[in-house]
This record gives structure tokens, C-alpha cells and sequence, in this order.
């Protein structure tokens, strides 16, 4: 639905309604129009603006009103209350049951460091005005003023590591392709976020689509790329649409194409929709399905920053590690550095899913635990049941019992304890969660994913499948459950070790922690699986 709210009085009050698709799942059209239908039946002149989505779910869709004191939220709002609120003055921050106060006070928030996430939810995404009112280009127009050697060392000296899950350091893979000497050299954002309860990437795409554009670009002065895509999952039609929308207007406002801010530099930027394969997020996989063939992954070496996208030098980077770019350039690379802990700096945007009460995104500095994001933020499950188990990382993390909760989220502390970090979606589970259930469910995506191109992966998974299966039936089904045990114990050795991509190997993870976390789930007595390891 499109809301035409520009032609209004300079006095007009001005109202939020997020065009997040988050938002409009959850009925935010519906209420936009029901907010100008009774503006107008009371003859109230108001300005409706489509913003980004806060991140805080459960209060979607969440109304907001400027006022002289701030934006003052309401939500979530119903079609059935839009007259209410105008009854109850909410034009002027007026008193109702729905009222949450000055929005950036919600403790949600508040307790934040939004340095990526700075203008999601405050400016009209497709705004290139709204966007330069709030920082916007500053990083682009100290970048041009720099060599692209520079840049590079900005974006290294900032200690951002990749956000789609590999934690590589950007600014050694920027390094390798300015370095690289080629005609032709691209930009590709891997925007397929498959993981399981992520939204971060969908997010800065459909509420902030110019700082997704301005950190490419800036991708591109630094390593000497003409041409960028950005390749998104097919079921991000919104997010589509918002970039596409974005990039025409940086083109005719000339940040994007030939002669970049009367600079002299080129860069051509094209959206590309993905075909719906999870593998096609593995790096390789996504520049063979760009390159219009089936997404299966390529051997390494040659790496994509020497030999990537059509055989050309390629910088790949997920949306978020681009998206950090511009205020990088903007605040300098040591202002980036000085948030996080041991050798992860900066912030991560961490998305909560799954079983919890309080789901959204909550981006912060490395060095907040768990414990923290799921209680003080997520305020436990949804169901009120006790936390059982919590998976970060996508579907290749493993699951975390309530002995890890203290962990640190940063990719130390993580891989310490067995973890991963991953692009930072946390998926919690209660008390009422069959664990052999999911280490199935594991191999299963597994099986169904896989690219097929390495046997431990294209039919380890399915005999893993199989195998859990007899392990859970054990004697009842005629099976001798520990024999099999060992033997899934064997078979994620394998996948482990011979395995080309993380696909395969990581896989192993949700299993085996499933395995040894929760054995009783899967029929065992815990001292026979302390005697078999
Ligand atoms: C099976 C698989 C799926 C992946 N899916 C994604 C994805 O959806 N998005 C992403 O950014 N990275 C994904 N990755 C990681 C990419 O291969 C790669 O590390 C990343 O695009 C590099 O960008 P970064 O350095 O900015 O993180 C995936 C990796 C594997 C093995
Ligand atoms: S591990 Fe799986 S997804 Fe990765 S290359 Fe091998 S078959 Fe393909």
C-alpha cells in the first residue's frame, strides 16, 4: 500500500508507522491507513511517515508521534484503537493505555549501541534527504578525500571481522583485492541470510537501504571496483523493493553511478534475487548462482578476493559487516575499535527468536552474555517455561545448555566453549523441546541442503537421519542403541574431516551437542554415554 502523506501542512503533526515487513505482518498498513482515514474524517492535518522498525517486535506496530519533548510510541496498536488515540490526544502525546513514553527511553533500547543500527527506525528508509540529515554520506565524502589505501586501513585498523559467520578480518580481504591487478574487479553483498531466526541484514535493507549503498561504495573506492551486486534471498520482497527504490535515487542523485559527488569515480550497483537454497549463502555457492549457474561450492584456493565473480578479483561481505563501513569512515576506525572485548571489536546486532517474550534486535558491544540478552533483554520465553537450550549461530551452532548462558558473546569466549558466534541469531527453546528432535532436524536440513558435491555431507546426513532414528527406537526397535551412538559418534568424525564447506562439517555441531547435552532425550542413561565417549 502506498501513503502519500507529503502533501500536507508545514504544522501537520508527524506520525511513525514502520514499513518493516515485520511490522506489516503484523498489520502496520492496515493501521497507517486507518491513522489518514481518521485524520481526515476529523479533519487533522498530519504527516505519515514510513519508517524502519525499531526491533522491538512485540510492540509492532508500534505508533509513534512527534512531539516537542521526542517521538512518544504507542503500540501495539490495533485498527480498533486508532480512534481511541485520537480521542485521547495522542496527536500531543496524550495518555493511553497503549502509551510507552519517549520511545529512545524504552529500557530496550536505551540499554543499546546502536553504531550500524544508528537510523533504523527514526528515518524514512527511502528518504536520501532523511538519510544526509542523519549522518548519512559523511564516511563516503571523507572516503573520497582519502587514497583507497587509507580506506582500507581504516577498515582494518577498526577490527571488523566478517559478520556473515566466517569473523574475517575485512579489512585483510579489502587488502588482497585492491592488491589484486585486474580490468575488472566486483563488489558482491551476500545478503542470503539462511540462518534460522536471523533478520539483521532484512532489516538494514528495508530500514536503512543507503548505508547498505554508501559501505559498498566505499568497498569499491578502497579495492577499485566499478560494478556491485547485492544478492538477496528471494523471500525478502520488501527489502528488495526498498533497495531498488534507494538505488535510483542515489543514482539520479549521483552517489551511485559515473562520476561519484563530481569525484570522477564509477560505481554501478544491481540487486539480484537469490533462488532459495541455503548453500547459496556460502560464499562460493552464491558467485556461481550470481554467475547464473546452480549454486554449488567451489574449491578454495583460488579465493573469491583473487579469482571470484567471474573469475575477477571480489570483495564478498555480508550486508552488516558492509553496512558498519560508513560510520567506520565517518567516526574513524579507533571509535569503532574501542567497543568490544579481547580481539572482537565494535558491536554485533544480536536477533532474538525463537521461544522469547521479548524478540527483536538488540545491537551491542561484544561482550554481553548470554544471560543478559535472554533475560535482561528477552525477559525468558514466550511460553513462561524455563529456558532449555539456545542456539546461536544459525542452524550449524550447537545448542547451548543453562551451564553456558555466562558465556560472553564474542567470538573467543565462544569458540571456547564450542560455540559460534555466526551472523548472531539466538533461537531459544523451553523445557518442552525434544533435543533428539532437533539433532534429526540437523541432519535433515543437512540432507536437504547440501550441494551435493562432497559424499560426507550429501550422504552423511541422510545416514544420520537413519541413524538417529535407531538410536531413539534403541531395543524396542531392535537396535543396540550404544553401537549406534558410536557409530553417529564415527559418521560426525567423518562429516567433520572430510567435508569441503562448513556445511558439512559444521553440521556435526547441533548433533553432537544435542548428544551430549541431553542424552536423555535420546533414551540414554547418562553414565552409559560418560562411559562411551
Ligand atoms: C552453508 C553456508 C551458508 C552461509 N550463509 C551465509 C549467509 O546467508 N549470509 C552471509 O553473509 N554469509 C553466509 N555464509 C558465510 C559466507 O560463506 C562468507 O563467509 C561471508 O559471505 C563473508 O562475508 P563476511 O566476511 O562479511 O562475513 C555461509 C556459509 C556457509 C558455509
Ligand atoms: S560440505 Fe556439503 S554443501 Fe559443502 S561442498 Fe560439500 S556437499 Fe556441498
Amino acid at each position: 500500500m502506498n501513503i502519500n502523506a507529503n502533501a500536507v501542512r508545514a504544522t501537520a503533526v508527524t506520525i511513525y508507522v514502520p514499513r518493516d515487513s515485520t511490522a506489516i505482518a503484523l498489520g502496520a498498513n492496515e493501521i497507517a491507513a486507518a491513522i489518514v482515514a481518521e485524520a481526515a474524517r476529523r479533519g487533522v492535518a498530519i504527516q505519515l511517515i514510513r519508517n524502519g522498525s525499531r526491533g522491538m517486535f512485540w510492540l509492532e506496530p508500534l505508533v509513534e508521534v512527534a512531539t516537542e519533548a521526542g517521538r512518544i510510541g504507542y503500540g501495539p496498536v490495533e485498527p480498533e484503537d486508532v480512534a481511541a488515540l485520537f480521542d485521547a490526544d495522542f496527536l500531543n502525546g496524550g495518555s493511553h493505555a497503549l502509551a510507552l513514553g519517549l520511545v529512545d527511553q524504552i529500557p530496550y533500547l536505551q540499554k543499546q549501541e546502536r553504531l550500524t543500527f544508528a537510523r533504523v527506525g527514526i528515518t524514512d528508509p527511502v528518504s536520501l534527504d532523511d538519510y544526509l540529515a542523519h549522518e548519512g554520506y559523511v564516511g563516503l565524502q571523507k572516503a573520497l578525500a582519502m587514497t583507497p589505501e587509507a580506506v582500507v586501513q581504516e577498515v582494518f585498523d577498526s577490527g571488523l571481522r566478517g559478520r556473515g559467520g566466517a569473523a574475517f578480518p575485512t579489512g585483510i580481504k579489502w587488502k588482497t583485492v585492491a592488491n589484486a591487478r585486474a580490468g575488472q574487479k566486483y563488489i558482491v553483498c551476500n545478503a542470503d541470510e539462511g540462518d534460522s531466526g536471523t533478520f539483521s541484514d532484512r532489516m538494514v535493507m528495508e530500514d536503512d537501504p543507503f548505508v547498505l549503498i554508501e559501505g559498498m561504495t566505499i568497498a569499491a573506492l578502497a579495492v577499485g571496483a566499478t560494478q556491485g551486486y547485492i544478492y538477496v534471498r528471494s523471500e525478502y520482497p520488501h527489502a528488495i523493493a526498498a533497495l531498488n527504490e534507494a538505488i535510483a535515487v542515489a543514482n539520479t542523485r549521483h552517489y551511485l553511478g559515473q562520476n561519484i559527488c563530481d569525484s570522477g569515480k564509477t560505481f554501478h550497483l544491481e540487486v539480484r534475487k537469490g533462488a532459495g537454497a541455503y548453500v547459496c549463502g556460502e560464499e562460493t555457492a552464491l558467485l556461481e548462482s550470481l554467475e547464473g549457474k546452480r549454486g554449488i561450492v567451489r574449491a578454495k584456493p583460488p579465493l573469491p578476493a583473487l579469482e571470484g565473480l567471474f573469475g575477477k578479483p571480489t570483495v564478498i561481505n555480508n550486508v552488516i559487516s558492509l553496512a558498519s563501513v560508513p560510520i567506520i569512515l565517518s567516526r574513524g576506525g579507533a571509535f569503532y575499535k574501542n567497543y568490544g572485548i579481547g580481539r572482537s571489536y565494535g558491536t554485533l546486532p544480536m536477533q532474538l527468536a525463537g521461544n522469547i517474550k521479548f524478540g527483536g534486535l538488540v545491537e551491542k558491544a561484544f561482550g554481553v552474555t548470554l544471560r543478559e540478552l535472554l533475560f535482561d533483554f528477552g525477559g525468558g520465553t514466550a511460553s513462561g517455561r524455563a529456558i532449555r537450550a539456545v542456539q546461536v549461530g544459525g542452524p550449524l551452532g550447537p545448542y547451548l545448555p543453562e551451564s553456558l548462558f555466562d558465556t560472553k558473546i564474542d567470538y573467543e569466549s565462544f569458540s571456547a566453549v564450542g560455540g559460534t558466534v555466526g551472523h548472531g541469531g539466538i533461537v531459544v527453546f523451553d523445557d518442552s523441546v525434544d533435543m533428539a528432535k532437533q539433532a534429526r532436524y540437523a541432519m535433515e536440513f543437512c540432507a536437504v541442503e547440501s550441494c551435493g558435491k562432497c559424499t560426507p555431507c550429501r550422504i552423511g546426513s541422510t545416514r544420520g537421519v537413519e541413524v538417529i532414528d535407531k538410536i531413539v527406537a534403541g531395543s524396542s526397535g531392535g537396535f543396540d542403541r550404544p553401537r549406534e551412538v558410536h557409530l553417529l559418534r564415527d559418521l560426525c568424525d567423518t562429516m567433520i574431516n572430510g567435508s569441503l564447506c562448513a556445511m558439512g562439517n559444521m553440521t556435526p555441531l547441533p548433533v553432537l551437542s544435542a548428544l551430549n547435552n541431553f542424552p536423555e532425550d535420546f533414551g540414554i542413561e547418562v553414565e552409559q554415554e560418560v562411559a562411551e565417549q
